[in-house]
């Protein structure tokens, strides 16, 4: 496989010619550039141009037999590590959402094994319209990392959402991209097991006890933890989230049944218990409905039994306890003491504690406090995958002191 080299489809807006800019940004950077002009872009920027500045061929026509001699589709759709579509316009972002194949971008985007970076650029209200949203979201549910677009006056004379970003910050994105595919893997060989999302405790068939996590910062460690090459176990209760790249997903309601998925993943290097168990299940859920009012009785008595502790769980285990666990501590109030507390309560070793009493729980951002065995950490207020990629970083600190080099099992 190469390294550093993208495959961009140019699209066809106004902002065509900016990524002219962007392949010569892009190999200041050592970033190498193969490029698609589609028939749109073509009608903004030229073959020629795009050619000459990215020193390689540029790619066209589905039906070429030039280009197809040169290199088949299927070929080039996976010749470099990342694929950029930009500028993205609507028409793109909906053959793309759509899985349409009817010319060479789009059927390169459907034959491609590699991770795709949407850049929209486009008039205000396309960007706002419901079917852009529409595709937007389900391009990002694929997988796909779509950016947002800036805020300000367009070519067309409107103010708005819809600009491209700036050459930089797109070529930043990329950059980072690149680093997190082709960078250094410290923790390969190594498995993780993750616990992310709530759990669902049935009343009867149609009711349960719950809570408001989302599993946003779960899902981001899992990716930041494959990312840097660990083989990586989620345990995940019901969450409204896209399986991450590269991550085994074992989906579980309950939390005995989570408990139980976990011990099946086990052995495992590291374990993370990010999810937000039910500390209590119905005692004994009914096997049919409750009637409001049954036979005039008022509403029933809801009683509660302990569920099994995950984190205590594995912390304890003689035999299989993994070498690094980790727990999360979700705190209103006497953050710092109450992780403390409960690292020991617990047994782990690590406790990521956060306040829960602003909009943490749903939200894309956290501010954590890290209790490891040598004291308190206060990491600044930053994104959940942010917040993942440093905890990610820190466990392959931990597994790279001396003497802790494992063969990777190949
Ligand atoms: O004691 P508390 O529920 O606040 O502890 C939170 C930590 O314990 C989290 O890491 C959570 O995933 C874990 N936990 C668990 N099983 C439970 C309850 C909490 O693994 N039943």
């Amino acid at each position: 496989m190469s390294s550093n080299r993208i495959l961009l489809i140019i699209g066809g807006g106004i902002a065509a010619y900016k990524s002219l800019e962007l392949i010569r940004a892009l190999a200041k950077r050592g970033v190498a550039t193969r490029c698609i002009l589609t028939n749109g872009g073509s009608h903004f920027v030229t073959p020629l141009s795009v050619s000459a500045l990215s020193g390689d061929k540029c790619y066209g026509d589905l039906f070429s037999l030039d280009d197809e001699a040169e290199m088949g589709h299927i070929e080039l759709s996976r010749s470099a590590d990342l694929v950029v579509v930009c500028p993205a316009t609507a028409d793109l972002l909906a053959k793309a959402a759509g899985g349409h194949a009817n010319d060479l971008a789009s059927t390169t985007l459907m034959a491609t094994d590699k991770p795709v970076l949407m850049v929209p650029a486009m008039n205000v209200r396309m960007w706002e319209h419901a079917a852009t949203q529409r595709n937007v979201a389900t391009l990002r549910g694929d997988g796909v990392d779509v950016m947002e677009p800036d805020t300000g006056t367009m070519a067309c004379g409107e103010f708005g959402p819809g600009r491209l970003p700036e050459v930089d910050v797109i070529a930043d994105r990329i950059e980072a991209s690149l680093e997190r595919l082709t960078g250094p893997k410290p923790l390969k060989g190594r498995h993780a097991l993750l616990t992310a999302g709530p759990t669902r405790e049935p009343l009867d068939p149609v009711r349960y006890l719950s809570n408001h996590s989302s599993g946003k910062q779960g899902y981001a460690i899992a990716r930041a933890l494959a990312d840097l090459g660990a083989r990586v176990t989620l345990v995940s209760g019901p969450v409204a989230l896209p399986a991450p790249r590269g991550v085994d997903v074992v989906q579980v309601e309950t939390g005995r049944q989570m408990l139980a998925a976990c011990e099946a993943a086990l052995p495992a290097d590291v374990f993370i218990s990010v999810a937000a168990v039910a500390d209590w299940r119905p005692s004994s859920p009914a096997d049919r409905k409750l009637k409001l009012k049954d036979e005039g009785k008022g509403p029933p008595a809801l009683s509660l039994t302990e569920n099994p502790d995950i984190l205590l769980t594995i912390s304890g285990m003689a035999e299989s306890r993994p070498e690094l666990v980790i727990g999360f501590a979700a705190e209103t109030d006497m953050v710092e003491e109450n992780a403390q507390r409960k690292r020991a309560r617990k047994g782990c070793d690590w406790i990521v504690a956060n306040d829960v009493s602003g909009d943490v729980m749903g939200g894309s951002e956290n501010e954590i406090a890290l209790v490891t065995e040598a004291g308190v950490e206060n990491w600044p207020r930053m994104g959940k995958d942010a917040v993942a990629r440093q905890l990610a970083e820190r466990i392959a600190r931990k597994f790279s002191g001396p003497g802790k080099q494992k063969i990777a099992a190949e």
